[in-house]
């Protein structure tokens, strides 16, 4: 399993801890910025990591900004994202395998590190269900190619 990992200034030190413990549990990972304290902007961010995962070269992304809100909304703008900001770890799980939901957000200023590394596991954990999940990703996808003419 690779993962695609990226972060504003705000989400930086969150993101941090989120890619020792990716190391630790042995996953591979690429960080795709920032790298720097300094202020920037999420959607460059959301960007790469959202290019990344939905070219297939990794299979899951994890996006780290103050609330999760805007890189969650900027990576949801690139057509095949579906990304879930999640603060529990019901909702981690559930967007796997309800939403196949491909790229997690978190919010730095919203959860602390315990929590988001629980929330880590519980999304990279969990298999989509697809069944009866599966017609509504079908309808989600027909709405961005409506939209994406
Ligand atoms: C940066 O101050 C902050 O606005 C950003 O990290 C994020 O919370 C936006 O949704």
């Amino acid at each position: 399993m690779k993962i695609a990992v990226g972060s504003d200034h705000a989400g930086l030190s969150l993101k941090k801890e989120v890619l020792k413990h990716l190391q630790a549990k042995g996953i591979e990972f690429e960080d795709f910025g920032t790298y720097a304290e300094a202020s920037c902007d999420y959607p460059d961010f959301a960007e790469k990591v959202a290019e990344e995962v939905v070219s297939r070269r990794f299979d899951f992304g994890i996006l780290v900004c103050g609330t999760g809100i805007g890189i969650s909304i900027a990576a949801n703008k690139v057509p095949g994202v579906r990304a879930a900001l999640c603060s529990d770890t019901f909702s981690a799980h559930a967007c796997r395998e309800h939403n196949d939901a491909n790229i997690l957000a978190l919010g730095a200023r919203i959860v602390g590190v315990g929590i988001a590394l629980d929330i880590v596991d519980s999304f990279l954990g969990a298999k989509f269900e697809g069944d009866r999940h599966q017609k509504r990703i079908d309808k989600i996808s027909q709405i961005e190619k409506k939209y994406n003419k």
